[in-house]
């Protein structure tokens, strides 16, 4: 079966659907293998958790490393982080060591109520429950202590970071820190996209991660890479994009990575049967996308209070959004006023509805603030 090359889910499939970020990848290659820690940031979407999965990919890495990845998102407390720490521990090494679940609990002492008969095989296995985590800072402790004696070096990935500063307990990144400090042989990955969290974290000297890691931020990919790839990919199943069609795609997106891959992986799909790509095509490609999540869109409007709306309209109008509580702006929109702009912004901003990059907001999702101007652009 043919494969779109241009792939919108989160797996990473393989080395040639993965466009550029040669130079973002030899810094991530270098710190892992110079001892450097490294906090990876970027906005949601533009390709952190892709990246990870390249370079730990590399098969000099896949042979000198074990690698765990964990995605943090769904986590509230240190429970639950882990109950997915130790779910991937185990994954990852049963199959490649005989009784791995014996030496794993022989170090994780408090986890060996997961250690259950699993009735139809007769096996042992690792099947562990939330409730069964009972003194989770002790298994932490325990999990650093045998990822700091694992024969072989270990890479430890966590996307999402600043999810901890989110849970119930308060001492976690403090605890964690002082972990990652001692264990020598494993290099870690932090990455997130929640900017004014991650620096807080990393750049603020009242906090126990300041300057302890190699920052990365990613931005977007360099737009004549990106064309050079997707031109290629075009050709290689017959049919064409011309460079302007691209660079339609590319700068109504800014280049933003997941939105510039969506749109092309539409435009691939029609072009299997048009062989060339039309501007007229891209179009129908962008409305399509933002009608298939139309009622989403919908819903979500409805839930914002009168304020937030009248501020996502207006950022969505101007796309980049500066000075949004200045009288200037608050004229041109027709809002109440300058504190109660602040007020909704700062709800907004703290669910990611709204984006902020330095002074100038824009809307998070960015078929979200087509939908936005095609239904409210023309009052
Ligand atoms: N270099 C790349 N070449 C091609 N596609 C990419 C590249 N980087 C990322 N993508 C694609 O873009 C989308 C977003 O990437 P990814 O999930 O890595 O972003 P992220 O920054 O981790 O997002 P989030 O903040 O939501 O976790 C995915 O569908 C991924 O396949
Ligand atoms: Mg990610």
């Amino acid at each position: 079966m043919r494969i779109n090359p241009f792939i919108i889910t989160e797996d990473y499939v393989a080395p040639e659907y993965f466009c550029d970020r040669e130079f973002e990848s030899s810094v991530l290659r270098s710190n892992i293998l110079n001892g450097r820690n490294t906090v990876l940031i970027s906005p949601r979407r533009m390709g952190k958790s892709g990246l990870i999965a390249h370079v730990i990919r590399e098969r000099s890495l896949v042979e000198a490393y074990t690698t765990f990845t964990l995605d943090l998102f769904p986590t509230t407390s240190l429970t639950e982080m882990i109950l997915l720490l130790s779910n991937e521990i185990v994954g990852k090494m049963k199959s490649k060591e005989e009784r791995f679940i014996d030496r794993f609990v022989s170090y994780v002492k408090s986890l060996r109520p997961g250690v259950k008969m699993n009735p139809a095989s007769g096996e042992f296995e690792f099947n562990l429950s939330l409730g069964e985590i009972t003194r989770p800072q002790e298994s932490l402790e325990e999990i650093f202590q045998y990822l700091s004696d694992s024969p072989k070096p270990c890479i430890v990935a966590i996307d999402e970071f600043q999810q901890i500063a989110e849970y119930s307990e308060k001492n976690v990144i403090a605890l964690l820190r002082s972990h990652v400090q001692k264990c020598a042989n494993s290099r870690f990955i932090f990455a997130g996209s929640n900017r004014r969290m991650m620096d807080k974290l990393f750049n603020s000297p009242s906090e126990p991660f300041y300057l302890s890691c190699s920052p990365l931020y990613l931005d977007v990919i360099d737009k004549d890479k990106y064309w050079v790839f997707a031109r290629s990919h075009f050709e290689a199943s017959g049919c064409s994009i011309s460079r302007e069609c691209f660079d339609i795609v590319y700068d109504r997106f800014e280049g933003h990575t997941w939105y510039v891959q969506r749109i092309l992986n539409e435009l691939f799909e029609r072009a299997q049967n048009d062989i060339f790509v039309s501007e007229e095509c891209i179009s129908e490609a962008v409305d399509f996308v933002v009608k298939l999540n139309s009622k989403a869109f919908e819903d979500q409007f409805k839930s914002y209070s009168d304020a937030q709306k009248s501020l996502l309209i207006a950022i969505a109008k101007e796309g980049n959004a500066n000075g949004i509580t200045s009288i200037a702006f608050v004229r041109r929109h027709s809002l109440k006023t300058p504190s109660t702009v602040q007020s909704a912004a700062r709800q907004l901003y703290e669910q990611e509805v709204i984006t902020k990059n330095d002074t100038c907001y824009s809307i998070t999702n960015r078929f979200f603030a087509i939908w936005l101007n095609n239904i409210y652009g023309s009052r």
